[in-house]
């Protein structure tokens, strides 16, 4: 399989995803027949929380999209008799394939996002007394990945505005025990890459992308993920490129590569011979399988035709919702050039909403056929922090002093705001008709008339 397939491949491609996807999605229950709505633009009507007709009864587009593709690349490593990547040649074509689209000249198949992370953090010499600057705005595993090298997770605040770390408050949380600085592309804009790399490079740090929600994203141009030393990808159930689990790491260092290679490889270097039991470093076994590497080239013809439609529909949502007082998308800086939107995110401003909780305005939402998140809660004071951070090990690394500094040191207040007023929309949202997003905006109208009686009731 070739990334460089035609536009016009792609949309055809896309078209009969999407068609194979609704051909096996069995119709859900619905409180009116299928594809009526409301049709009140306005905001007017009673709101389906309180008993009125909703929005939207179709679903949105179900996920993950398969046809013939996925069935033919699975039973061929089934019948080939070669499920891992030791003998089979499928994780090695992915690997090539990955590299070229994303413009990286290497690229490791990992089993997942966060083996990606715990691998590369490994190759840059992460470990116990280093220090890592993280975002508090991002899943879980950015952090659990640091603290898996007995580091310490340093956060910067999040740029509210943007949803992405917020990367003037970078250069300022450098210390001499920085390691390494991770920026997490969140939802899929880029953040703030031109600031983030000046200010590692003024004190010689290396920068490790968490692009796991970030597939075809750019910074000026160029895919995120091979600006800083290293990039990681996950291809989870829900991402945009999904073999159910699935991770990379794309870099331009051979020798980076290598030393990710023998990690994921249970510290057994690259070996043609397929019989090598020499080792170096520790390691574990974190490797993808063909099966997986199979699907996922299946899953990329479709890719960039899923990105513009996601595209398209966002720049159309943002419009919209833009209008509606109390609701703000998420602003994109100026060098993100493209957003994989893996999440659609603005936030709610509830003083615009008579006070209407964000809890009860995404019920109503959801009542309306609308299913929005509220999004993370704030990870630099989730409580398994102070676990392992008050735990026996930590404890002797850091000593008292400094882990007592540690709470002082990541104040995240920005980030407290953002996790109360964040809206989310799943990527799958975007891949439907344009008249999928006049629904969402129409519900948020709809809220906002009665949110005085919603609030009330
Ligand atoms: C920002 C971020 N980092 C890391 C990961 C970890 O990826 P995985 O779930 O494939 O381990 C995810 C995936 O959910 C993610 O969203």
């Amino acid at each position: 399989m070739t990334s460089r397939v035609s536009r016009r491949r792609f949309l055809a491609v896309a078209a009969a995803g999407v068609a194979s996807a609704a051909a096996v999605d069995p119709p859900r229950a619905s409180a009116a027949p299928a594809g009526a709505t409301a049709a009140m633009g306005n905001g007017v009507g009673v709101p389906a929380l309180l008993g009125g007709r909703p929005v939207r009864t179709e679903p949105f587009p179900a996920w993950p999209i398969a046809d013939s593709r996925e069935e033919q690349a699975l039973l061929g490593v089934l019948r080939s008799g070669k499920w891992g990547r030791g003998v089979g040649e499928q994780v090695k074509q992915f690997e090539r394939a990955y590299a070229e689209l994303t413009g990286a000249r290497h690229c490791l198949a990992t089993a997942n996002g966060t083996s990606a992370l715990l691998t590369s953090l490994y190759a840059l010499d992460v470990g116990p007394g280093d220090e890592v600057i993280v975002p508090p705005y991002t899943f879980v595993a950015t952090v659990n990945s640091v603290l898996l090298r007995h580091a310490l997770p340093m956060f910067v605040d999040t740029d509210v505005e943007t949803f992405q770390i917020d990367a003037r408050k970078v250069a300022a949380a450098i210390t001499d025990r920085t390691r390494v600085i991770v920026p997490v592309h969140l939802g899929g804009s880029a953040a703030d890459l031109d600031t983030i790399l000046a200010a590692a490079q003024a004190r010689n740090v290396p920068v490790l992308e968490d692009a796991c929600q970030a597939h075809l994203a750019e910074w000026k141009g160029r895919k995120v993920g091979t600006l800083g030393k290293a990039g990681c990808f996950s291809f989870q159930a829900s991402k945009n490129l999904n073999a159910g689990e699935g991770g990379a790491i794309v870099t331009d260092d051979p020798a980076f590569l290598e030393a990710c290679y023998t990690f994921h490889n249970n510290s057994r270097t690259r070996s043609t011979s397929g019989d090598n039991f020499s080792y170096r470093g520790t390691g574990a076994n974190l490797r993808l399988t063909e099966f997986q590497a199979a699907v996922l080239q299946a899953q990329m013809t479709r890719l960039e035709a899923q990105a513009r439609t996601r595209d398209d529909n966002a720049a159309y949502l943002t419009g919209l919702l833009g209008e509606i007082p109390g609701l703000t998308p998420a602003r994109r800086y100026e060098g993100c050039t493209r957003s994989a939107y893996h999440l659609y995110m603005f936030r709610y401003d509830a003083s615009h909403f008579a006070g209407l909780p964000r809890a009860r305005f995404l019920e109503a939402l959801k009542a309306e056929g609308i299913p929005a998140a509220g999004g993370y809660s704030p990870l630099h004071k989730e409580p398994f922090l102070d676990d392992t951070l008050g735990s026996r090990g930590y404890r002797r690394i850091y000593g008292e002093r400094l882990l007592a500094e540690w709470r002082e040191r990541n104040q995240c207040p920005q980030n407290e705001r953002l996790c109360r007023e964040a809206v989310w929309l799943g990527q799958t949202m975007l891949l439907g008709p344009r008249g999928d997003m006049d629904h969402v905006a129409e519900a948020a109208r709809k809220v906002q008339a009665h949110a005085a009686r919603l609030a009330a009731s």
